[in-house]
């Protein structure tokens, strides 16, 4: 256990069994997309950290991908999410007929990334893939499934590894559960 910020963090995932699993996914998305031209994007913010090991390990695979990043942010009033998203910041790039990658940190309710992937599609790419580092299925308020997953948890809450509690946390190079707060 850890204390940081006079919060407790135990650990879920550590940093060998993250570079383990990550190593083992860009392996197998290799493999599917031997000899095509990819192109990876990222969901803003959380997906920074993930993507940047998957970056350096698809060189590795002599993989060398178009990045870009989005953003996408929920809108409606109130502190209660609508569920309705709208794409905050958007690719500059063509993605016809690429093989597109979209990566994120973690998939909850799934919105994030079913809006994303329908977006995506409109624009004709080859092959549309998507890649999460963590999934929590009980969360799930529609039928997505990613294509690619690093650890599927129970539905807690996590931060570290570019995931946050309250825009804080993100560098942790573990993934973390926060247990309580210190008085
Ligand atoms: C988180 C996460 C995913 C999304 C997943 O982003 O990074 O993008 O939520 O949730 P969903 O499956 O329920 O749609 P968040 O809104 O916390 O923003 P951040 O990435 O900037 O921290």
């Amino acid at each position: 256990m850890k204390t940081i910020k006079g919060m407790k963090f135990e650990t879920l995932i550590n940093e060998i069994d993250i570079a383990t699993r990550v190593k083992e996914m860009v392996k197998k998305i290799a493999e599917d997309s031997k000899g095509k031209e990819i192109f990876v994007i990222g969901i803003l913010k959380g997906s920074f950290v993930f993507l940047s090991d998957l970056l350096r390990l698809f060189y590795v695979h002599n993989i060398h991908p178009s990045l870009d990043f989005i953003t996408v942010e929920s809108y409606g009033s109130g502190k209660i999410s609508s569920g309705k998203l709208k794409m905050l910041r958007d690719i500059t790039t063509d993605i016809e007929n690429k093989w597109v990658l979209i990566v994120d940190d973690i998939l909850d309710t799934g919105r994030t990334l079913a809006f994303a992937k329908e977006y995506f599609q409109k624009k004709n790419p080859a092959y549309i893939k998507t890649c999460v580092f963590l999934d929590k299925p009980e969360r799930r308020v529609n039928e997505f499934k990613a294509d690619y997953v690093g650890f599927e948890i129970p539905d807690k809450f996590v931060v570290g590894y570019g995931m946050d509690y309250d825009n804080l946390f993100r560098e942790l190079p573990y993934v973390a559960v926060i247990l309580d707060e210190e008085k």
